[in-house]
């Protein structure tokens, strides 16, 4: 899988210090949002992606012209997934209302800061998590989880199907989440009941009316910008604390530790743990493990440790956070 990323923007590789000044310079580029629902405003009066939450009814569209893949990880249950070129092709004008694939082709970019936060594709770090929970045993059950930058959300499903008792999928943007998010989790849920003999979910399945199946239930959606995710938990009737949070290539952008850091601490259970997964540096974009563990040691909230380390290519890194007692 190729990855490129194309910071038409002010590249931060500073260390993060002032808050003002990180969200300037993630605001400062002007792409085409002119489809986005409104923005809500951050502590520093700028604009920040509005956050919502989504209550997906599962559709035969949603699966329509797409091409299924299915991962295994040793003794984990096969996850299930969306070819990401057919879905990039297959994809209707009207359904990328946030112009995020038009925008990511015409930039031919992966990422586009403020804009398209590289929810569309399965990141590698991905799968080095998913091999650190097989090899580690790590249980879910009866845990609350949240899938932070998910993406396809492959790591909430693994959870899910783990038998976590609630999952909550978070993505930066509303096309990811009812596109590839909702549909993904919707196809791992059919597969419990179905399977063709190569495995793969039945497309007989695939028209049923999946939104009240007892895994799907148990999940939640909600796109937008940490900044604004964080209010919206927080101030919700049932403020959610995680018992674990699974994340995975989400600190490549310093201009973003401030919020993300913020999100661990008000939504961590005392007695939780995060589990992120990390390239040790972003070429082109300035984040990486050494910096955010800088950040996270200034703050001393949560202690860290490395959990699992891939010397392969980039070197990838596992790490694990919880409370300082
Ligand atoms: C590189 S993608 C990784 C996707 C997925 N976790 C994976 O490994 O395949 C980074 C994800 O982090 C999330 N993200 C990054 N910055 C964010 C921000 N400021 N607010 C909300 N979400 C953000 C986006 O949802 C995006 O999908």
């Amino acid at each position: 899988m190729a990855f490129s990323f194309n910071f038409d923007v002010q590249i931060n590789t500073k260390e993060p210090s002032d808050a003002d000044s990180r969200e300037k310079n993630r605001i400062q580029i002007q792409p085409d949002r002119s489809t986005d629902a409104e923005d809500a405003v951050n502590d520093a009066g700028l604009r920040v992606k509005q956050a919502v939450e989504h209550n997906p009814k599962s559709h035969p569209s949603l699966f329509e012209d797409s091409v299924f893949e299915t991962f295994c990880v040793g003794s984990l249950p096969p996850l299930h997934y969306l070819n990401e070129t057919v879905f990039e092709t297959t994809t209707s004008v009207e359904a990328d209302s946030e112009k995020i694939l038009s925008q990511t082709a015409a930039l031919n970019s992966d990422l586009i800061s403020g804009v398209y936060e590289g929810g569309l594709k399965i990141w590698e770090c991905t799968y080095d998590l998913l091999e650190y929970i097989e090899a580690e045993g790590v249980s879910f059950v009866g845990k609350k989880v949240l899938d932070l930058g998910c993406g396809a959300g492959l790591l909430g499903i693994a959870a899910l199907k783990m038998g976590a008792s609630d999952v909550h999928f978070q993505d930066y943007n509303s096309t990811v989440v009812d596109r590839l998010t909702i549909p993904t989790v919707l196809l791992n849920c059919e597969d419990s009941s179905v399977e063709e003999d190569d495995g793969s979910p039945s497309s007989k399945k695939r028209a049923t009316d999946l939104s009240q199946h007892p895994q799907f239930v148990k999940c939640r959606f909600f796109s937008g910008d940490w900044a604004a995710f964080l209010p919206l938990m927080v101030n919700s009737d049932t403020a959610p604390k995680y018992d674990i949070i699974l994340t995975s290539e989400t600190i490549y952008n310093t201009a973003y530790y401030a919020t993300l850091h913020q999100v661990f601490h008000r939504l961590l259970d005392p007695d939780g743990v995060i589990y992120l997964a990390t390239k040790s540096h972003y070429f082109g974009v300035g984040g990486g493990l050494l910096l955010f563990q800088k950040f996270v040691g200034e703050r001393a909230v949560f202690g860290m440790r490395c959990v699992r380390n891939v010397e392969q290519g980039l070197q990838r890194h596992v790490v694990a956070l919880s409370f300082k007692k």
